[in-house]
């Protein structure tokens, strides 16, 4: 069997996948299909300091090959967390990731304070780069200047294991990998949604509330993965890919292209188990093609 564990900062998760923010809920959701100890990690709902509505309904439209949402960071705030989910969560024999979002550089920094106390909490997922909300999010993923700030700022307060979450809608995604290690990142994740929309055309109406959402799914790995070859050329810390994995070969072809580990996003609403199936599918692509780690095949077509 071949050795499946990857690094990402301080931490060693005994595989190369984790389930992606906003598609897998608290973990609870999918366990009547796998156990939390079958994977690399999960990371949790987008959290923000206090309780969100999200958008209005309606805010879920299918498109060809994906799915557009404006679900806008739908949740019950980190007291709410803390005293109700958290619990929980500390009982995953997983590495459990909180994905941290905010209005300001203050709400970042205060967040991330925050989940730092929490002992089963070993990372955050910094998430600069959500296209549904007014404020915040992908405002500070798409200015060079602004990523930088909230990304030291947080660094200053937080010595856990730190990822930023790039968002796709930019000209040069490498810019902004750069700035997240040039500021201490241990890892960054990319891609978040792309900018969307939809028309019903017999209404005559956007599909979503929002007007514009993002678009997950298959109709999107192109770009992730392309995004990713680049961004791992780019640099040196690990590159967790995601964007549209709905298989063992998608994913392969992100560990290929130069991701340390990979995030399943979307196909987690078509097949549940897709995430268990894809470490074992990745096992017994290493054992027929005899590499002893999956290490050996991360970045491989840059070699061939
Ligand atoms: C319904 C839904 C909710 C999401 N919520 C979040 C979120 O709270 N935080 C975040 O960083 N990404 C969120 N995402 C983006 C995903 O984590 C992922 O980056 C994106 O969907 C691309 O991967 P995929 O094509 O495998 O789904 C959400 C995606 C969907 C579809």
């Amino acid at each position: 069997m071949a050795d499946l564990r990857i690094k990402i900062g301080s931490l060693e998760l005994r595989n190369p996948v984790i389930l992606a923010s906003g598609t897998c809920g608290y973990g609870a959701e999918l366990e009547d299909f796998m156990s939390m100890d079958q994977l690399g990690g999960i990371i949790v709902k987008g959290t923000t300091l206090e309780h969100r509505e999200g958008n209005a309904y309606p805010r879920m439209a299918e498109t060809a090959s994906g799915m557009l949402n404006a679900v806008g960071l739908q949740n019950k705030g980190i007291d709410y967390f803390e005293t109700n989910i958290y619990p929980q969560l500390a009982e995953y024999d997983t590495h459990v990731i909180v994905n941290v979002n905010g209005n300001t550089v203050e709400d970042y920094v205060d967040l991330s304070r925050r989940i730092s106390s929490l002992d089963a909490i070993h990372a955050i997922e910094l998430n600069i780069s959500c296209p549904n909300v007014k404020r915040g999010g992908m405002i500070f993923g798409t200015n060079p200047g602004s990523a930088r700030e909230v990304i030291s700022a947080v660094r200053k307060v937080y010595d856990k294991t730190l990822i930023v979450k790039l968002s796709p809608n930019v000209t040069d995604v490498t810019e902004f990998a750069r700035i997240s290690q040039e500021e201490g990142a241990d890892a960054v994740s990319l891609v978040n949604t792309l900018l969307g929309m939809a028309i019903d055309a017999r209404t005559m109406r956007p599909k979503l509330s929002t007007v514009t959402g993002g678009l997950s799914g298959p109709a999107i790995k192109p770009v992730a993965l392309r995004m990713v070859w680049q961004t791992a050329r780019a640099v040196t810390i690990p590159v967790i890919g995601l964007g549209g994995i709905m298989n063992t070969d998608d994913a392969l072809e992100f560990i290929m292209a130069g991701a340390t580990a990979v995030q399943i996003g979307t196909a987690s609403f078509i097949e549940p188990r897709t995430a268990t199936m894809v470490v074992q599918g990745i096992n017994s692509f290493l054992d027929k093609k005899d590499f002893d780690s999956v290490g050996r095949i991360t970045g491989i077509i840059n070699r061939n």
